[in-house]
């Protein structure tokens, strides 16, 4: 006989904990220190605040980053600082959060949603290749749940059209594509470290790049527009006050210390649950290809087919997992483009042409995954230990044999 679900007050499968954000008493101690220092803010950025741009920069590979108040803020700046232009496209995928494309929007551009692949969930190539115009200034790849994109096929295609590479990376702190970092591979990466993120000081955002003009353009946008060695009440660029405060800084740097221990930490289970998986009928976790040498795994994505469950539907499913103790979720309802903002059109921008419909976009994979195919097991959980795999396998065995 199988055993009652915890959905319906059965014992759960997994009753351990996990922890997030991690922190210990030398966070605490750096955090009241700057408190008690008075130093809390500098338009000039501060100390603290330099010491983990360079640090963040270093850990990357890459030449600069400027942090700003979030991962969503810090897309607008690579944007304008990537010189788009009123109407100008910019070709993002539909299964990422809002503000991948809405920082399109609010550089009055417009964002032209192309699918992902089935096996990765990340932008494919071959549509980003289909989509482009002669009014296609920029792609933006989100590394999805921190599964790198193919870099190689995206910067040989921005190369062919001079178009501008923004890495999406609010997902993958740490992660790595052929043994680089990504976020140095295009021509900015843009991070989120808001609460959930791998990397995180509640709220924030950083952009990193190796080119000097986008540096500059990027530090006087983060700083009321004004510019290195100019007067205070100069202001050159179209910026704002986009500027993080010392504490969050300093909690940064001390959460950096442990980002590569546990982006091994995250990668090593995430294998272990691939091998774990692969003997459950029904569950297939995404294609992770040689060229991915670090996987962060902010979220364990595997795709669940329903005849093998009895008929049970992902979202049944996903609230039975989570019930049973699996810190999991269905994630996205819907792609992008379905989102009540782009159906109605519903932007304070004057260069979307009247052609623009996204009631016309269809992402057949990515209306898949949203609809019925994914489930997610989200980074923390990825921070247990072996034995807490097992049970998650186990819970996932335990929900099929209730159901068939
Ligand atoms: C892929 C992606 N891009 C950008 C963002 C925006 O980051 P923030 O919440 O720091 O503005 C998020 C946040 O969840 C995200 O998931």
């Amino acid at each position: 006989m199988s055993e009652k679900l915890a959905i319906y007050g059965g014992s759960k499968a997994v009753t351990k904990e996990f922890p997030w954000p991690i922190y210990d008493s030398g966070d605490v101690d750096a955090v009241t220190e700057i408190v008690q220092s008075g130093k809390w803010g500098n338009p000039d950025c501060g100390d603290e605040i330099a010491r983990f741009e360079s640090d963040f920069a270093a850990y990357c590979g890459s030449k600069y980053a400027i942090t700003c108040v979030n991962g969503s803020v810090s897309l607008r700046l690579a944007l304008i600082a990537c010189g788009v232009k009123p109407g100008d496209e910019v070709i993002v995928p539909p299964y990422t959060f809002i503000t991948t494309a809405s920082s399109v929007i609010e550089c009055n551009c417009v964002p032209v949603f192309v699918d992902i692949d089935a096996d990765t969930y990340n932008i494919s190539p071959a549509a980003i290749e289909a989509a482009i115009t002669e009014r296609t200034k920029a792609i933006i790849p989100v590394h999805f749940g921190g599964l790198a994109c193919d870099m190689d096929a995206i910067m040989d295609i921005a190369k062919r059209h001079g178009l501008r590479v923004i890495e999406d990376a609010a997902h993958a702190h740490g992660a790595e594509y052929k043994g680089k970092k990504l976020g140095s591979i295009g021509d900015v990466g843009s991070f989120s470290f808001q609460s959930s993120k791998n990397l995180t000081s509640g709220e924030g955002g950083i952009v990193i790049t190796d080119d000097d003009e986008l540096y500059a353009m990027m530090r006087s946008l983060r700083n009321v527009g004004r510019i290195e060695g100019g007067q205070w009440y100069d202001h050159y660029n179209p910026g704002c006050n986009y500027r993080i405060t010392q504490m969050q800084a300093v909690l940064l740097s001390h959460q950096l210390k442990r980002l590569e221990a546990q982006t091994q930490k995250r990668n090593d289970n995430g294998l272990y649950l691939n091998e774990l998986f692969s003997d459950i009928k029904g569950i297939t976790p995404l294609t992770r290809s040689e060229a991915i040498t670090l996987h962060c795994y902010h979220i364990y994505i595997f795709k669940y087919d329903p005849n093998e469950f009895g008929g049970l539907s992902r979202n049944d499913f996903a609230a039975m997992l989570a019930a049973e103790g699996v810190p999991s979720f269905k994630g996205y309802p819907h792609p992008l483009y379905k989102q009540p903002l782009f159906q109605n059109k519903n932007f304070m921008c004057y260069a979307i042409p009247d052609h623009v419909d996204y009631t016309q976009v269809h992402c057949p994979n990515a209306e898949q995954a949203c609809s019925s195919d994914a489930v997610w097991i989200l980074q923390h959980a990825l921070l247990g230990e072996k034995e807490d795999m097992e049970a998650f396998a186990h819970a996932i065995l335990k929900i099929q044999r209730a159901v068939s």
